[in-house]
């Protein structure tokens, strides 16, 4: 049932020797893949998220042995919802050791002049206040673990603004500065706070705009792609798989913390 997030005494699970991470927005494009990496190397997951990502943990559950994968529903735009859940998962799973930020979007692509600021507001709690809230009640969870890592992603459209997303390029550096922000403080309790910056990704809702773009264009996918390419100085293709390693790296390093890494083949800075 969406939404139930009820725990009973016996669901309680004790510490294992796997590292269990929770994910926001685990049924987004890049979360889908990231979980199936984790699961299929030693993690155990928690995902957080709305009716897709449930969707999503149902359909790839039966795949993994019991009790690796987890799901508790919640609202992004809803501060006690996401609060509750991540109070439900507590309850659950005492112990935590790290937690994966994706939820996220531009949402509107248009001029600052058709911005209506309702429009402008939504954008910023999608993206910046969403990251603050589940970082204020994951961060007391890892303190209360012992420790931990945060990874939120952010984008470079954070960093250089790209066309008529105004309102997504002020919620990202927002996210920046939030990672360097709990970073400082997390430095107390063991809690190392990383982002992934990447630049624009190949995952399943681009292709599909590249499939929409070639036909309005009269040209195929494959030389879409290939302008995307010309973009970026490795003339290369980002796609979810190359940020494994980063990922991989940010959740376990004892020595980096306060970082925005970016991931986009040079593209922002060269
Ligand atoms: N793809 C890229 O090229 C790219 C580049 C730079 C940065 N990023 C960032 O990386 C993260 C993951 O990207 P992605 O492409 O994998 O994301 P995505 O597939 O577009 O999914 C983002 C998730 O955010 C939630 N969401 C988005 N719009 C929403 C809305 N209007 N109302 C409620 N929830 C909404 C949804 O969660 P539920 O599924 O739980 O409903 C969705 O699955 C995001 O923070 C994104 O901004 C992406």
């Amino acid at each position: 049932m969406i939404g139930s997030n009820e725990v009973q005494a016996e669901d309680i699970i004790l510490p294992s020797d796997k590292r269990i991470i929770a994910i926001s927005a685990i049924g987004s494009n890049m979360g889908q893949e990231f979980t199936e990496y984790l699961l299929d190397n030693e993690y155990q997951v928690i995902g957080f998220g709305g009716k897709n990502s449930e969707q999503f943990t149902n359909k790839i559950k039966a795949r993994y042995p019991q009790d690796l994968l987890d799901f508790f529903y919640c609202d992004y735009f809803n501060t006690e919802s996401i609060a509750g859940a991540i109070k439900s998962a507590r309850l659950k799973y005492p112990k935590l050791d790290g937690f994966i930020h994706l939820v996220g979007g531009s949402l509107f692509n248009k001029p600052v002049s058709k911005l209506k600021t309702e429009e402008f507001t939504k954008v910023l709690n999608l993206n910046l206040t969403s990251a603050y809230t589940f970082s204020k009640y994951i961060f007391d969870w890892l303190q209360n673990s012992d420790g931990g890592h945060m990874v939120f992603f952010g984008s470079t459209t954070g960093i250089k603004p790209s066309g008529y997303k105004l309102p997504y390029a002020v919620a990202k550096a927002g996210v920046h500065m939030l990672v360097k922000a709990l970073a400082k403080e997390g430095a107390d309790f063991n809690i190392l706070v990383n982002g992934i910056v990447p630049g624009y990704v190949m995952t399943a809702r681009h292709i599909e705009e590249l499939e929409l773009k070639a036909e309005k264009n009269s040209s195929s996918i494959q030389s879409e792609i290939d302008l995307v390419k010309q973009k970026n100085p490795l003339r290369g293709e980002l796609n979810t798989e190359d940020m494994f390693p980063v990922l991989a790296l940010l959740l376990t390093t004892n020595v980096i913390t306060g970082q925005n890494v970016t991931v986009d083949l040079g593209q922002t800075d060269l």
